[in-house]
């Protein structure tokens, strides 16, 4: 890892929620990161046009929270111009992986850097934060992220624009079983809305140097209000949740083949087995995964032919 070039406190939050709410519950976060060289719209059109095509996803903003993913509705401009044009393009894009670009992985180890310090960890890797990966939103005035969860834990950063964040408890399984948290980590991350979960959310309104911690797994929607908005995910993951995506990937594969599969942790001994497993098999492929038509190819397999629905018109 680059050492830190900056250690200051980037991200605060209040009510020392940082020690005593960290990792298990969300919670709001300021932070120092609007206006930033890296997350502005023209630094961020250059990145569109840098990045591989299949690292950038984007659609209408016009979609509902429960979205059906196969129903997706486009938008006909190549990424670059919808970075350009996105106060009125009526769009929603992330870029993903952008800790590929070596500047913006010094940003977001800057970043975390700094939460490990306010910790009382010396470093990122003292701190448990493995496989630092940063995810940055460009999205027009309206526009709806569909009721999701992530396979990571996540400092969500606002750097432009009114955002509604709404995060829901599932930590007993009442929004999405293990079925759902299998197929969300393997498949597809959007899970079906019900208004019954209402009484599971906590909504986090933000504006510049706003943002939230969103734990691994807890479901969440996002809406931007009148103006367009920029959002950087800066996501770790740490060994037990490595572990946990390995066993919920190799599950999925056997279940595929027509062998069910008990969820991770009911049997721990067979847990261990398959963990190693998948890791060899794994090493063999994740070499592949450099070329973007590899990755096309391995998506294809792993997923089924939907698997690069973000693609078709590329
Ligand atoms: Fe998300």
């Amino acid at each position: 890892m680059n050492a830190p070039s900056n250690v200051a406190p980037v991200i605060t939050a209040s009510n020392d929620s940082l020690t005593k709410d960290f990792p298990l519950r969300p919670f709001a976060i300021k932070h120092k990161l609007s206006g930033h060289p890296l997350l502005t719209l023209p630094r961020i059109a250059q990145l569109a046009a840098q990045m591989p095509r299949d690292l950038i996803e984007y659609n209408s903003g016009d979609a509902s929270v429960s979205q059906d993913p196969d129903k997706v509705k486009s938008v006909d401009l190549d990424p670059v111009a919808v970075v350009k044009s996105i106060e009125s393009a009526g769009a929603w894009m992330v870029l993903k992986r952008v800790e590929k670009m070596p500047e913006y992985r010094v940003l977001l180890e800057d970043v975390l850097t700094s939460v490990a310090r306010a910790r009382g960890f010396r470093s990122c890797v003292d701190a448990g934060f493995s496989q630092i990966e940063g995810f940055l939103f460009v999205s027009s005035p309206n526009s709806t992220t569909p009721f999701h969860m992530d396979a990571e834990d996540n400092f969500f950063v606002q750097i432009h624009g009114e955002k509604f964040f709404t995060v829901y408890d599932n930590r007993d399984g009442g929004i999405a079983d293990e079925a759902q948290v299998e197929h969300s980590i393997t498949k597809h991350r959007n899970v079906k809305f019900d208004d019954s979960f209402k009484p599971r959310a906590t909504e986090f309104h933000m504006f510049e140097n706003d943002g939230c911690y969103i734990p691994y797994l807890w479901p969440h929607w996002v809406r931007t209000a009148g103006s367009y908005s920029i959002s950087l995910a800066i996501t770790w993951k740490t060994k037990e949740v490595s572990r946990r995506n390995d066993l919920h990937f190799f599950n999925s594969m056997l279940r595929g083949a027509g062998l069910p599969q008990a969820a991770p942790g009911k049997n721990p001994a067979l847990d261990g087995v398959k963990l190693a497993l998948w890791r060899s098999a794994r090493a063999v492929i994740e070499p592949l995964r450099a070329s973007e038509t590899m990755r096309r190819i391995i998506r294809r397999i792993a997923l089924g032919k939907n698997a690069n629905y973000y693609l078709k018109n590329t």
